[in-house]
This record gives structure tokens, C-alpha cells and sequence, in this order.
């Protein structure tokens, strides 16, 4: 079968059918997710927090993300393949975001880019679409401002349930072919995926949006600690891998491994 293509999505959405969409860094995750059918694999600036052990997404660098992105796009033949650009990236208007979102299409043959706003950069994203490119949105809580919305907070609560909105419609409006809602009330989820014609993507935004998306390391258990109440861990691939090299560890020390059958 082909290639998934942002129409797809929105004919998804026409019928009622949900899907669901992972974050991937590398050959092999991308590999499997593609082979078991998730449409559309992320390569997020998440890449700063899971992969390169920053604790924020405002680090990671437009050139550290890049080969990433191409190492999914190569390991990938259904999903699309949208690639996240990095704070700093595309803030400073409709030609620094063109010229991030061009570097991105054509130095890792990805199919997408995704950019964190609302309103205030609905310039950037008509100016990426007129170029050809087709734009995923992220509204909500958006990382890349943290600390310009003090830490990791739930957005469009009460009153503030009307700015979401509006965010929404700008994307929509700006020609986005669909929208994250990150860390929203499930009711204001609902409406925004009722009143846009373009499919909606939630992460700790309820069951009402059109599609989720996790990072992998959050629902596969990769990642130790405390998880946001978001996640729900499907597997327990820290405590399987630890089990795996302890094992390793102790047989390499008893002399079990490697056995004749490893041996030339
Ligand atoms: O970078 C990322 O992983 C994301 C998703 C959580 C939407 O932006
Ligand atoms: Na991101």
C-alpha cells in the first residue's frame, strides 16, 4: 500500500475513524510502528528530552534534529512523516519559517512540519503552506514556552477556554492540514475538533479529539520516573531491558555466555 497523505487523514476524520500517531527518533522504532499501521510518526524537538537527556525541548538544534528526521523518513514506507521545527527555528517570522520548513522538506525527505501557536504565528504557518508545505499545528500547552506559561499547566481552563478556540481557528484558518491540542480540557477538545473541519491530535486532551499521539518512550515504560497523568504505559520496556543486560552482566561474569554456540 502507499504512502499516507494528509488527505487521508481528513477523509479519516469524514468517516468518523480515529488513529493514532507516536513520536519516533530512530531506524528501528520506526520501522515497527510503520509495520504495525500507525499513520503518522512524529519526529518531535521531544528528540531534546528523549534522546539527547535535556530536560526541555528548547535546547535541541534545527542540525541535531535534521538526521533524525531522515533516519525515520528512510525507515518508514505508509506513515507520513512530520517533522517538528525547534524553538528558534521559525519565531522570527513568515521567512525564517519558510526557509526552517524548506531545510527540513528537502534535507530529510519528510512529508510535514509541525510548529507550536496559535494566533501569533498563523502568518508563519500560511506563508509554510503558500510554499508547499503542509503544516501541523500544536495549541494548548506548547513546551517550546514553558516558562512563559509558567511550567506544565493545563491551557483553556474557565474563561481561557475562548483563546483556545480562537488559537484553533487561526491554524485552521492559517491552512493547517490538522492540530495538536496539548494538556486541554477534554470538553474544550471537543469543541475545537467539532467546529474544525481538520483533524485534531490530542495528548492529555480527552477522548474527544480525532486522533492521539504519545511519545514512545511514555507508553512503551522506557522512561523512568514519574510520568504526566496523560500516559498510560502499554509495556514495561525499562524493567524488560534491565532484566535483559543484568542477565547479560551475569553470565559474562560466570562464564555462561558466550556458550560453543557463539562461538567460531
Ligand atoms: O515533540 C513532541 O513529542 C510533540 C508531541 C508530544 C505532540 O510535540
Ligand atoms: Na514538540
Amino acid at each position: 500500500t502507499r504512502r499516507i497523505r494528509i488527505g487521508d487523514l481528513r477523509a479519516a476524520k469524514d468517516r468518523g475513524e480515529k488513529w493514532a500517531m507516536l513520536t519516533s527518533y530512530d531506524q528501528y522504532t520506526a520501522g515497527l510502528f510503520d509495520a504495525a499501521g500507525i499513520p503518522v510518526l512524529l519526529v518531535g524537538d521531544s528528540a531534546a528530552n528523549n534522546v539527547f537527556g535535556h530536560d526541555s525541548t528548547l535546547p535541541i538544534t534545527v542540525d541535531e534534529l535534521l538526521p533524525i528526521v531522515r533516519a525515520v523518513v528512510r525507515s518508514t514506507r505508509h506513515a507520513l512523516v512530520v517533522g517538528d521545527l525547534p524553538f528558534g527555528s521559525y519565531e522570527e517570522g513568515p521567512t525564517q519559517a519558510i526557509r526552517t520548513a524548506v531545510r527540513f522538506m528537502k534535507e530529510t525527505g519528510c512529508h510535514a512540519v509541525k510548529l507550536e501557536g496559535g494566533v501569533r504565528v498563523a502568518e508563519q504557518i500560511a506563508a509554510i503552506v503558500r510554499a508547499g508545505v503542509p503544516v501541523m499545528g500544536h495549541i494548548g500547552f506548547t513546551p517550546q514556552r514553558e516558562h512563559q506559561l509558567g511550567g506544565y499547566k493545563v491551557q483553556g481552563r474557565g474563561d481561557q477556554a475562548d483563546e483556545v478556540l480562537a488559537d484553533a481557528r487561526a491554524v485552521a484558518e492559517a491552512g493547517a492540514f490538522s492540530v495538536v491540542l496539548e494538556m486541554v480540557p477534554g470538553e474544550v477538545a471537543q469543541r475545537v475538533t467539532k467546529e474544525l473541519a481538520i483533524p485534531t491530535i490530542g495528548i492529555g486532551a480527552g477522548v474527544g479529539a480525532d486522533a492521539q499521539v504519545l511519545v514512545w518512550q511514555d507508553l512503551a515504560g522506557l522512561r523512568g520516573g514519574a510520568a504526566p497523568r496523560f500516559v498510560k504505559r502499554y509495556a514495561d520496556l525499562a524493567g524488560e531491558l534491565t532484566t535483559a543486560v543484568r542477565a547479560f552482566a551475569a553470565e559474562v561474569r560466570d562464564g555462561a555466555f558466550p556458550g560453543p554456540e557463539h562461538t567460531f
